[in-house]
């Protein structure tokens, strides 16, 4: 066991973590993708389920075929899900990501096909098929996949190890909205779905992810790796970054969602507190914040591991390590 949370540690594990990736890519998304197809001695990807955010569904599982395809990954299973939240008109973020949601390198349009399955019925299946606690969910995007095939199939919840999702924040309290960060935001109903299901939870919120900023330095050094996958890296965090660059006076564009992979990867790069936290879905002001009692101000029950700092060195060694291995 790790000594800040409650959940078995990879690195302890003999067998490999079984997860699935639910996504809305973004360029951030991408590169969360390629570090864990990357990571095949710890990782066995079930598959990647998409959804609305970053840009509508249509344009997410194309992006996410267009990263396996990179990848050089035309085996892994991805799909589509849910493409508006559950009770909200969708909220897209092209201001950031581009048009396309994956602007910045030139990618072929992909060939490699959708599954047929729809993504939740693939995450209802796929967690009734496997044995209790083995499964980990990685949600990179808003929450609607994950809650719908919880409110439909209450019964996958056992089956479910452990949630690590990017999303929320408490210092940096949000970046669509004063108040909330973008996934949360989104579906602010399906994370309150998710932090009420009692799995076990791991938030990386905006106070990690604005740590893990790609330095010019950092990129240089992806872009000096030289394959396929390392320039696109780079030609994605340099359309990526003038977002922040511009907005917040940022050294670079935050690597959000790898932040999660390298979570399971390297757990000790990072830092937390077990702590209760609800989503806020009544304020029209503070619409989808996460209420996070970092202080331990209340009797809640915690209910998250809540994330509050890394060591961005390590983690850019890391993920430059594992990108050299394309
Ligand atoms: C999150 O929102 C998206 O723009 C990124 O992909 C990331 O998942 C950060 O708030
Ligand atoms: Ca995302």
């Amino acid at each position: 066991m790790c000594q800040k949370c409650t959940v078995p540690q990879t690195g302890n594990l003999m067998q490999k973590r079984k997860i699935i990736i639910d996504t809305d890519p973004g360029q951030d998304d991408a590169v969360a993708i390629l570090l864990a197809l990357a990571s095949g001695e710890e990782l066995d990807v079930l598959g990647i389920t998409c959804v609305a955010g970053n840009v509508p569904l249509r344009l997410t599982s194309v992006n996410a075929l267009k990263i396996c395809e990179l990848a050089n990954r035309r085996d892994i299973k991805v799909l589509a899900g849910c493409d508006t939240p559950l009770k909200r008109h969708l909220v897209t973020a092209e201001h950031v990501h581009g048009k396309t949601g994956l602007d910045g390198p030139t990618l072929p349009e992909p060939t490699m096909q959708l599954q047929p399955q729809n993504a939740v019925d693939f995450l209802i299946d796929t967690l009734r098929s496997e044995p209790a606690g083995s499964v980990t969910l990685c949600p990179l995007g808003p929450l609607t996949n994950i809650a719908t095939a919880i409110e439909r199939a209450p019964d996958i919840l056992p089956k479910i190890a452990e949630i690590v999702l990017m999303g929320g924040a408490y210092f940096e309290v949000g970046n669509i909205t004063p108040a909330a960060e973008f996934n949360i935001y989104v579906d602010p109903e399906a994370a309150k779905i998710v932090f009420s299901s009692g799995v076990p939870i791991t938030v990386v919120p905006l106070d990690v992810t604005h740590k893990a900023l790609v330095t010019k330095e950092r990129n240089d050094k992806f872009r000096a790796l030289g394959s396929a996958v390392a320039i696109a890296v780079a030609e994605m965090t340099d359309f990526f970054e003038r977002f922040d660059k511009e907005k917040y006076g940022s050294e670079g564009a935050p690597l959000h969602d790898p932040c999660v992979i390298a979570y399971l990867l390297e757990p000790t790069l990072f830092t937390g507190r077990f702590i209760n936290v609800e989503i806020e879905t009544a304020s029209e002001l503070t619409l989808g914040m996460t209420v996070a009692d970092w202080w331990r101000v209340t009797e809640r029950t915690p209910n998250a591991m809540f994330l509050g700092d890394i060591d961005a060195d390590g983690f850019f060694a890391l993920l430059t390590e594992r990108l050299a291995r394309y």
